[in-house]
């Protein structure tokens, strides 16, 4: 049999403990799938008088893990600390440099300095595997790089945020606020006690940054992700949708168009028919959309300790069964050096329907100075609904308007337009409509 293979894991928090426990505990079967033993040599993190449920006294202590992975006796580096500056990223920098593959579940770290780390992966001949980085323990990763050869990608979407969904999904099913629903994530541990990060959309736009990468060739350009979180969406949105037989989700989109690739994470209307409609709760899901497959959707458990370290998993038992010369092709399925630049499509010319809900003052003429800006800006409608307010004694109604295909640019040139006419009492909604099988 083969020499074992020997890992050092950085980070023994929620993942990185239950990595180990996994390796512990299944080292039977690994070893039989892998044709070797998986053994844990070095190991770091802050405290080490912390109990992490298993046995690691075997396992060499490093207080740096910068230095654990320039120096221990260890053929992969596993670097479960997050962050996208500090440690993680001097310590996989420094694994890389040293010639020892790499596995990580940081989409952060990956979503800022992916290329530059697969540039220095690839010229050290070794792999740098992210599996758990993008929707947990579902294998998206694997699927686009490897099962998906020979298909051209021209869509992904998915939810791809376990907090935003589950915070949706109860202010659907319970007719809650969206501030109750967070409050109750935060204490049931769902969200974390800052969750600016994954309600405004930016946890999402990390994991969709890499996913557009694998799909269209491009470099990773997380910034350059038009960004709207979930929490100016009320229950008359939720509500009205529902009647309108569509769903909201915060979606993360990557789209090639003629102009471009839209990058986008937003909240979304899609049809409550379609199976991404389907994916409740903290559970993820990702839409693949190709030439020779045609759709494919993947949905599982987006985050916890298990679920993230059986993806953790799947990546040090690839590089078990990988020999010197056969590995498993570039980081993000193109040579790193042959990314291209991303070409951003402005979100102005992104096309598709819109509904959009307006709280206006109960007067004549209003519903056709709607209509109008409507008209005026060649949007043609799907539906146009008034009706009275929610009950506050005061003489408003609300306009809910459905468009055909249209661009963005028109609907925010309308919406402006009924702004300035005067007739609005509240902000104006504008939710986007994805297709969606
Ligand atoms: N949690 C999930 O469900 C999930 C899902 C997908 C991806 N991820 C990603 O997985 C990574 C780890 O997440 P997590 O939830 O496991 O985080 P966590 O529970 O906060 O664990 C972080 C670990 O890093 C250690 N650490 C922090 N600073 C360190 C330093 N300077 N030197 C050495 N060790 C240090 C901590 O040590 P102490 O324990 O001693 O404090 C802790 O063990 C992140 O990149 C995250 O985005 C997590």
């Amino acid at each position: 049999m083969a020499e074992a293979l020997r890992v050092g894991i950085a980070g023994l928090g929620t993942v990185g403990a239950s990595v180990a426990r996994v390796i512990a505990s299944k080292g039977v079967e690994l070893t039989r799938q892998c044709g070797r033993d998986i053994v844990v040599t070095a190991v770091s993190a802050r405290d080490r008088a912390r109990d992490r449920g298993v046995d690691l006294s075997g396992a060499a202590w490093f207080a740096d893990p910068v230095e654990l992975a320039a120096k221990a006796d260890i053929d992969v580096f596993v670097e479960l600390i997050g962050g996208d500056e500090g440690p993680s990223r001097a310590s996989v920098k420094a694994a890389l440099e040293a010639g020892r593959h790499v596995v990580t579940a940081n989409k952060a770290l990956l979503a800022k300095h992916g290329v530059s780390l697969a540039e220095i992966a690839e010229r050290k001949g070794v792999l740098l595997n992210y599996e758990a980085a993008v929707a947990g323990g579902i294998p998206v990763i694997k699927t686009m790089r490897e099962a998906l050869a020979g298909n051209t990608v021209s869509r992904v979407f998915g939810i791809l945020n376990g907090t935003c969904n589950y915070i949706l999904t109860r202010m659907e099913k319970e007719g809650i606020s969206f501030d109750a629903c967070l409050q109750d994530a935060q204490r049931l541990g769902y969200a974390e006690a800052d969750p600016t990060f994954d309600i405004e959309g930016h946890d999402t736009a990390h994991k969709l940054s890499i996913l557009t990468s694998l799909a269209f060739g491009t470099k990773i350009a997380a910034d350059d992700i038009y960004l709207e979180g979930i929490s100016n969406i009320t229950q008359a949105d939720i509500r009205a949708a529902a009647e309108l037989g569509y769903r909201i989700k915060l979606l993360g989109v990557a789209q090639r168009t003629d102009s471009g690739i839209e990058q986008r994470v937003h909240p979304t209307m899609v049809p409550t028919a379609s199976v991404i409609a389907q994916v409740h709760g903290v559970t993820n899901a990702v839409a693949i959309e190709t030439d020779i497959l045609g759709e494919l959707l993947l949905s599982g458990p987006g985050a916890g300790g298990n679920a993230t370290a059986s993806a953790v998993v799947g990546d040090i038992a690839d590089i078990a069964k990988s020999r010197p010369g056969f590995q498993h092709g570039p980081v993000f399925g193109r040579p790193a050096k042959e990314l291209k630049p991303y070409k951003q499509a402005k979100m102005r010319s992104h096309e598709g329907g819109y509904f959009i809900r307006l709280t206006v003052h109960d007067r004549v003429g209003v519903f056709a100075a709607v209509a109008k800006r409507m008209a005026d800006n060649q949007i043609s409608l799907e539906s146009i609904v008034q009706r009275a307010a929610e009950p506050n004694g005061e003489a408003i109604k609300t306009v809910i308007l459905v468009t055909h295909e249209t661009t963005e640019a028109a609907v925010r040139k309308a919406v402006d337009g009924i702004m300035k006419d005067g007739h609005l009492t509240d902000k104006p909604q504008v939710i986007r409509i994805e297709r969606a099988d």
